[in-house]
């Protein structure tokens, strides 16, 4: 099952091991260097199904730190059209998270922005509460960077609602205290997303996929929690290709973590949205990975830390399956 074909819209996923979006802060001014295409290429060639690119900010105070990549410049899309056209030689589809941190930015810009002004922790800045225009302008910063993801050739694009970050601090009512029509009841608080979505599918071509990752979990009593979420992507489910499913990073808290743990979040969002889901955190051993597939409870599997540790994992689990990927003949010599 894990060395499956699977098809979605324009992706043709040769197995079910997704790499995971990971921030490498190794850009300068969000360009991609030589530093990402060995990184990713040494991915690549581990023969994953999917490889979606670190958390990519919209705008410059967007980004989660300075060493992060950007994509709202003609430099920096040039350079990500080269790191696809690179990565093409390897034939794993390849999609980027697009961004904005929000009150979790970590840049030298001066001011943060957060739909209502609510620092995270006391390491980090109060942020201003954005105004009905700042909304807009982020909304297009957007579609703009979902334009030159498509001019880059990239087969799928993943819009980050999780971890905390500006879309999540929307969705949340512990961070979302707006009393216009972006605050209130979960529809309002939905309308930033919504609008995200409406304008990077006004630019993003309808044959690609387009991938939502969401944190279906605050870890608080005030927040949304699964089934705040289920009720969320049922109104929103026709509106994307494949539900990313991950959890907390809204607040500092550190939920208990263990192999699987958030297996059921993504099993209960596949069975109600009836999207096609990947599941994350430490799925990384093979019989669990096979029986997260098997038993119907995710499509894809996500494998980040352990790909970080070994980037020829596929390879690795599907030798120790009996299987070999092909196309890897100058590893195979290796078995
Ligand atoms: C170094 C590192 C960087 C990460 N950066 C991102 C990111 O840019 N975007 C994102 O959605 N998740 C990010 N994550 C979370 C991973 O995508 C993944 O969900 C998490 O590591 C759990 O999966 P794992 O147990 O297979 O590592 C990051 C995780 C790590 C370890």
């Amino acid at each position: 099952m894990l060395f499956e074909h699977l098809r979605v819209k324009n992706l043709q996923l040769e197995n079910r091991i997704v790499v995971p979006p990971m921030c490498t802060y190794q850009a300068i001014d969000g360009v991609v260097n030589q530093f990402h295409h060995i990184h990713y290429g040494a991915m690549a060639l581990g023969k994953p199904g999917f490889i979606i690119i670190e958390a990519t900010g919209v705008t410059p105070e967007g980004r989660i730190s300075d060493h992060d990549l950007g994509l709202y410049n003609e430099q920096q899309a040039q350079s990500f059209k080269e790191l696809v056209t690179q990565l093409r030689t390897f034939a794993v589809p390849l999609a980027i998270q697009l961004n904005h941190a929000g009150r979790k930015s970590g840049t030298n810009d001066s001011v943060k922005y957060a739909p209502s002004s609510i620092r995270f922790d006391e390491t980090m800045r109060t942020p201003n509460t954005l105004t009905q225009e700042q909304i807009k302008e982020i909304v297009a910063a957007f579609a703009q960077s979902a334009q030159y993801a498509d001019e880059a050739g990239f087969d799928a694009l993943e819009i980050h609602a999780a971890h905390g970050y500006l879309i999540h601090q929307f969705l949340s009512p512990i961070t979302n205290h707006r009393t216009d029509e972006y605050g209130g009841t979960y529809r309002y608080r939905l309308r930033f997303l919504r609008e995200v979505i409406a304008a990077v599918k006004s630019v993003w071509p309808k044959e690609k996929a387009l991938l939502l990752r969401i944190s279906a979990d605050d870890y608080h009593a005030d927040g949304n929690g699964l089934a705040e979420y289920v009720e969320m992507m049922k109104a929103i489910a026709k509106e994307i290709d494949i539900l990313d499913v991950s959890t907390g990073g809204l607040l500092p808290i550190q939920p208990h973590v263990y192999p699987g743990y958030q297996l059921n979040y993504a099993s209960v969002l596949k069975n109600t949205t009836q999207l096609p889901v990947i599941a994350a955190g430490l799925l990384h051993e093979y019989d669990l990975a096979q029986y997260a597939l098997e038993s119907g409870q995710t499509d894809l599997v996500a494998m980040g830390r352990a790909m970080l540790s070994n980037p020829h994992l596929p390879i690795t689990l599907a030798r120790k399956s009996g299987q070999r990927l092909l196309q890897q003949i100058p590893y195979n010599k290796g078995v």
